[in-house]
């Protein structure tokens, strides 16, 4: 690895949306680099704790029983430092007065958004690693938190299901996912859902009753219909008034989906709908196994970029191994749910 020997001290932060998996990357991060005598900055609360000062070195014992928790002990903000000239001016100074080599930004989109921005046009040495619940990063076939979120989503489908089946009623689940639909997808094939609508296929109102009422016919009375918070009615078929669109597909807080769809479904079916918005609960709790060896070996990944100067670039999951990919190839355009998966949820919908 080149350079290895001469890096110091690198700064560590987490941005955007807290995840389940954090801590772990955290933990990973600064357990590799004690390995290679570098000292770990922890900056507070994303990009805010460069300008404001809010750091903290990261020992040995303040990553010790973070592997299972949920949330970042750094803390996190969608602060954007690239706001203003002054802001910019701050960090660059504070950069120096904590004489960092290096920094591992750790985020979603926006993020990394504003990483690769400060690499290319300000030149701050940093390196990038993904997470979100959401899965929608390119470059990476998944990011940690994605995994599990999607089990919060199937133990809430499971439960769900009890109170569907008993009510003989339609349960309509909205869940996360940003403009993209894995989460639901893969929350609707785990937890076995009879229709999962996603924002890359806006769904036609009278299909969904069509089949809510075929298999009322066929005996089956009850159902479970999932709907991502970014999922359109179909333009011909789009029964949102313009106020309720505004209110629900708000860039940077979507929901509300889910009540309005409950609503027109029993409207239309005459079956008894009830909603669950699942919200919050998909981002928190303890990662799975999954996610927490994700982030372990995403977070070895980064410091190891650091090491060898791979500035500018993500770690990234191909397949099964970590490679490291341009933040270029991140960003800019989300990743949309796989055709394939989208595919096999359809099956079900009968
Ligand atoms: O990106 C993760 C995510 O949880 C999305 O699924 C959701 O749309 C958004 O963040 C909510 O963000 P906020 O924490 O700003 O309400």
């Amino acid at each position: 690895m080149a350079h290895q020997e001469q890096l110091q001290r690198i700064g560590i932060l987490t941005g955007g949306g807290e995840c389940p998996g954090l801590n772990a990357a955290i933990r990973a991060v600064v357990r590799r680099a004690f390995l290679m005598n570098a000292e770990v900055l922890g900056i507070k609360n994303g990009w805010q704790g460069l300008i404001q000062g809010d750091v903290e070195p990261l020992t040995r014992y303040s990553v010790t029983g973070i592997l299972p928790r949920g949330g970042t002990i750094l803390g996190t903000s969608r602060f954007n430092p690239l706001q203003d000239q002054e802001t910019l001016q701050q960090l660059k100074e504070n950069w120096e007065k904590y004489g960092l080599d290096g920094l591992v930004v750790i985020g979603g989109e926006g993020t990394l958004t504003c990483a690769l921005e400060m690499w290319r046009d300000h030149k701050l040495p940093l390196v990038g690693l993904p997470k979100t619940i959401d899965n929608d990063l390119c470059g990476t076939d998944f990011t940690f938190g994605f995994d599990t979120a999607v089990g919060v989503v199937t133990d809430a489908v499971d439960r769900l299901h009890s109170t569907a089946e008993s009510h003989h009623r339609v349960m309509v689940i909205e869940v996360m996912g940003r403009h993209t639909g894995w989460i639901a997808a893969y929350g609707g094939i785990a937890g076995g859902a009879d229709i999962v609508l996603v924002p890359e296929h806006p769904f036609r109102f009278s299909r969904v009753c069509e089949l809510l009422l075929k298999r009322q016919e066929q005996g089956r009375a009850f159902s479970i219909v999932i709907v991502a918070e970014d999922a359109h009615p179909h333009e011909e078929e789009n029964f949102l008034g313009a106020e309720e669109s505004r209110d629900i597909y708000q860039h940077d807080r979507l929901g509300g989906i889910g009540a309005i769809l409950g609503r027109e479904i029993e409207r239309c079916t005459k079956i008894e709908t009830r909603v669950t918005k699942l919200g919050y609960v998909q981002r928190g709790g303890s990662p799975t196994a999954f996610d927490r060896v994700l982030a372990t070996r995403f977070g070895i990944k980064a410091f190891d970029m650091i090491a060898a100067r791979e500035w500018g670039y993500m770690a990234a999951l191909r397949g099964t191994q970590i490679i490291s990919v341009p933040l270029e190839e991140a960003v800019g355009n989300i990743k949309h749910l796989d055709e394939e998966i989208y595919k096999a949820a359809e099956v079900f919908f009968v």
